[in-house]
């Protein structure tokens, strides 16, 4: 039986799902602020321990290798151990990584440690998003996997804050050790977490996913109706890469994640995360402290935007929002390329450059920036969701990498000017990506898009209603 909302009318929001949602989502505040963290704390940890500028490369990139690494063991751990427990594990190595990095004696066991933090983001950002997708009702699926990026941006602002804050005294360790105090609320939050009702069905524990729902679902009724649902996805028997073997439509889905996630790389926006002060610096802000507050208030930008996509994501759907987000993004980055290319010589065109700047985060923040974490957590069919999910979150640190390696080089190889056109190039690429293969999954339950998928429609059409 499909559980098509279309057909019922919406259902109320039990107050425990939220709180289990929100639990859920801390896992985004973790990864915000280790991501943001080490460009505050670089430059006084490079001091303190005389680090070449590879050593200090190497010290904001394992944390990348980490998560790729984290995000490749976390499907097999997911499948077999449970959602709950791969994220516990997750959060313990949040705490392992935030102590090791605040008492670093030397070099090596910094690495160590940012390596550590690299997997614990690895698992969140593989996990979270899909324990939310699993246990959200689907009227507000999309708004409770937003609340996950909502969580993201805040960390990385926050991890600004508490970076300038810190940087009047130079105290690098308390920078990145005060991250273990949310690393602990995230751990004791996720042990309240009950497990996921569609892995429990999974494992033939049928009795403890009807709890799970019945706790979860405001009636009985809507908690029997998604049981009965799941209980008919489950029966497939393959699973992940047997799955990817010999089944052409789950190839499909697989492949969609790794686009999505290469897409919501390659419109440029974490470019401005790394590399904010670079780019005010290029717009012609020269002091330090103008750099600083100009990062911050685009950390903030990227908060409050994040708000629009929560708000509209399950009424408007994914599709007309990530269209008019690659749009604006295309728009800005055009303009912008614009602008240094003519050169920024008054004040007015500061500040025009840096507008153009912050509605590009806007652009990004209420459309790909969660849009894509919700569409590849709700894309892939249950047998295969684990190792589906882990190819998709695999390739968002792998680009991930790839962009953050060479904004510098593209820079000074084909200009500035260039660099941001390239971008607004992409950014077109994706308009049309998202029209030719994009789904719409507002509304429609997952049981529903897998049977969409696994009956060959094109991708574009496996969210529509059955
Ligand atoms: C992306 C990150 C990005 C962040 C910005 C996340 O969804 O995966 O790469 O830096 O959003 O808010």
């Amino acid at each position: 039986m499909t559980t098509n909302i279309i057909s019922r009318p919406i259902p109320q929001t039990n107050r425990q799902t939220l709180l289990v949602c929100f639990m859920a989502a801390l896992a985004g505040l973790l990864f915000g602020l280790d991501m943001g963290v080490i460009a505050g704390a670089l430059p006084f940890l490079a001091q303190e321990f005389g680090l070449s500028s590879h050593q200090q490369e190497m010290v904001v990139s394992v944390m990348m290798l980490g998560a790729a690494l984290g995000a490749l063991c976390s499907g097999p751990l997911c499948t077999r151990i449970g959602r709950k427990k791969t994220l516990l594990i997750g959060a313990a190595l949040f705490v392992a990584g935030s102590i090791g990095c605040a008492f670093a004696p030397d070099l090596q066991i910094l690495i160590v440690s940012r390596f550590l933090l690299g997997a614990a983001v690895g698992v969140a950002s593989f996990v979270a998003p899909l324990y939310l997708s699993e246990i959200a009702p689907e009227h507000i699926r999309g708004s409770m996997i937003s609340l996950y990026q909502l969580m993201i941006t805040i960390g990385i602002l926050a991890a600004f804050l508490s970076d300038t804050a810190f940087s009047q005294s130079g105290n690098w360790r308390w920078m990145l050790g005060i991250i273990t105090f949310p690393a602990l609320v995230l751990f004791g939050g996720v042990l309240t977490l009950p497990e996921s009702p569609r892995w429990l069905m999974m494992k033939n524990k049928s009795e403890l996913a009807e709890k799970v729902l019945l706790l979860l679902r405001s009636t009985k009724a809507d908690a029997h109706i998604e049981l009965e649902a799941i209980r008919q996805s489950v029966q497939m028997k393959q699973r992940g890469w047997q799955l990817f073997r010999a089944n052409s439509n789950f190839r499909r889905s697989t492949c969609l994640g790794v686009l999505l996630q290469f897409m919501q790389q390659f419109t440029g926006m974490t470019v401005i995360m790394y590399y904010a002060p670079k780019i005010f610096a290029i717009a012609g802000f020269a002091s330090t402290q103008q750099q600083m507050w100009g990062t911050v208030i685009a950390g903030l930008t990227n908060v409050l935007a994040t708000f629009i996509a929560i708000g509209l994501v399950d009424r408007w759907g994914r599709k007309p929002i990530l269209k008019l987000g690659f749009s604006v993004m295309a728009i800005c980055m055009t303009l912008m390329g614009w602008m240094f290319f003519t050169g920024i010589s008054s004040l007015t065109q500061q500040y025009v450059a840096v507008t153009l700047l912050l509605i590009f985060i806007v652009g990004f923040a209420m459309s790909a920036g969660p849009l894509i974490w919700v569409l590849c957590s709700e894309i892939q069919p249950l047998a295969g969701r684990d190792f589906g999910v882990t190819c998709s979150t695999m390739a968002n640190w792998i680009a991930n990498m790839i962009i953050g390696a060479t904004f510098l080089t593209l820079i000074d190889t084909i200009g500035s000017a260039g660099t941001f056109w390239l971008y607004a190039a992409l950014n077109v690429v994706c308009i049309v990506l998202t029209l030719i293969f994009v789904p719409e999954t507002k509304n429609i339950s997952l049981e529903n898009i897998e049977k969409n998928l696994m009956a060959g429609l094109p991708l574009r059409s496996i969210g529509n209603p059955r």
